[in-house]
């Protein structure tokens, strides 16, 4: 592989307590034995359109560059709207999936589009947890469980953005004692970085350009030796199983798809692969937590994290009725996830690894996406 760097997007967050060249128009004119190509370079949405002052906080994007890459930021939801990095012909690729207006991050269903996720990424079992002998009940939203903060968690708070560099973007946003059932005041800080060399944030990636068609083909490396298998409300059942034998085994590089169709009780449960994954333990700071490949850019990204699970979701719930940017729409598992986490419903799993933070504690995370071709 070239493993020289093309970007890496490093997302760090603070808690005070959580081709057919998709967006490419692809045009192919037939002559006698050869086939042209003509790709449009994707391009960073228009800023305006970002613009909503109805609500007494002004929604805005920030944009992001370096030598190689760019990158677009909101203050709704601190949402990665674009990453855009050059394939393996040097063609820039859009390779997170969004929307080219704020309009539609604010009024279409929720995908979670690129958020950050909170006050709790994934699922709390029927949206009750305990803690020092209290019950608190959050608001339900994904059948009988809350997931992802609730009815309205982080990813559609507007928070307040001050641009640092022109390669990086910090997001501020206070989460008020009792905001949707939660305790305690939390103050969230959330720093977006564009480098050079090298939270749990909800982006979708297609690594062939956004809306460029199925990720099955995909290949995906996990460094999880086991994983968290779940009931058919998608909650952890508490046991932490191996991979091995499984088809939740990519510990080497596999295609997403390879086994998705196998029989298997918990790619049922899924409808797919949408199980947190428990990552190896590591002497760096910063682990390897998966590397991903697209069949047709050859653009590799790589993910690193301090966090000790990983969800990935093939986009089992996109159902293509959503316009997202360049006039392609989210088709079904034409995106997925691999969003850094402590595992899903941990404040009811004491095996889990705790997800409490006590007055005045600050919890730090970092996850970075690295991006080279091959
Ligand atoms: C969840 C999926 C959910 C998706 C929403 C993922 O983190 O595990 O079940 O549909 O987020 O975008």
């Amino acid at each position: 592989m070239n493993r020289i760097f093309l970007a890496s997007l490093g997302v760090a967050a603070a808690l005070a307590t959580g081709c057919d060249n998709g967006n490419q128009s692809a045009t192919t004119t037939t002559t006698t034995d050869t086939v042209v190509v003509k790709i449009t370079p994707a391009t960073l949405p228009d800023t305006a359109a970002f613009r909503d002052t109805t609500s007494a906080q002004a929604t805005a994007l920030y944009i992001l560059k370096n030598g190689h890459a760019q990158a677009a930021v909101t203050n709704y939801g601190a949402r990665l709207v674009s990453l855009i990095v050059p394939d393996k012909t040097g063609n820039p690729t859009d390779v997170v999936v969004g929307y080219d207006n704020i309009n539609n991050y604010e009024h279409l269903p929720d995908t979670y589009f690129g958020a950050i996720v909170g006050r709790y990424g994934n699922r709390i079992a029927k949206g009750h947890f305990k803690l020092n002998g209290k019950t608190y009940t959050l608001p339900t939203n994904d059948g009988p469980n809350s997931l992802h903060g609730g009815t309205k968690g982080f990813d559609a708070g507007i928070w307040t953005g001050k641009q640092l560099s022109d390669k990086s973007v910090q997001l501020y946003y206070l989460s008020t004692d009792g905001e949707m059932g939660y305790p305690g005041n939390l103050q969230v800080k959330v720093t977006y970085t564009l480098t050079d060399s090298n939270i749990t944030n909800h982006s979708y990636f297609n690594l062939n350009g956004q809306g460029s068609g199925t990720i099955n083909n995909h290949l995906l490396q996990l460094n999880a030796d086991a994983y968290t298998p779940v009931d058919s409300t998608l909650i952890p059942t508490g046991k932490i199983e191996p991979v091995a034998g499984t088809p939740f085994d990519f510990r080497k590089p596999t295609a997403i798809g390879a086994r998705i169709n196998d029989d298997n009780q918990q790619l049922k449960f899924g409808h797919g692969y949408d199980h947190n994954f428990v990552l190896n333990k590591s002497k760096d700071s910063l682990a390897l937590a998966a590397i991903a490949e697209g069949d047709k850019s050859g653009i590799v990204m790589t993910v690193r994290t301090d966090q000790p699970g990983v969800q990935f979701y093939g986009g089992n719930f996109m159902k293509g009725t959503n316009p997202i940017k360049g006039g392609k729409k989210d088709d079904y598992r034409s995106a997925f996830c691999l969003e850094t986490q402590h595992y899903p419903d941990s404040p009811n799993e004491p095996s889990f690894p705790s997800t409490e933070l006590k007055p005045g504690q600050t919890f730090r995370s970092t996850t970075t996406f690295s991006f080279a071709t091959k």
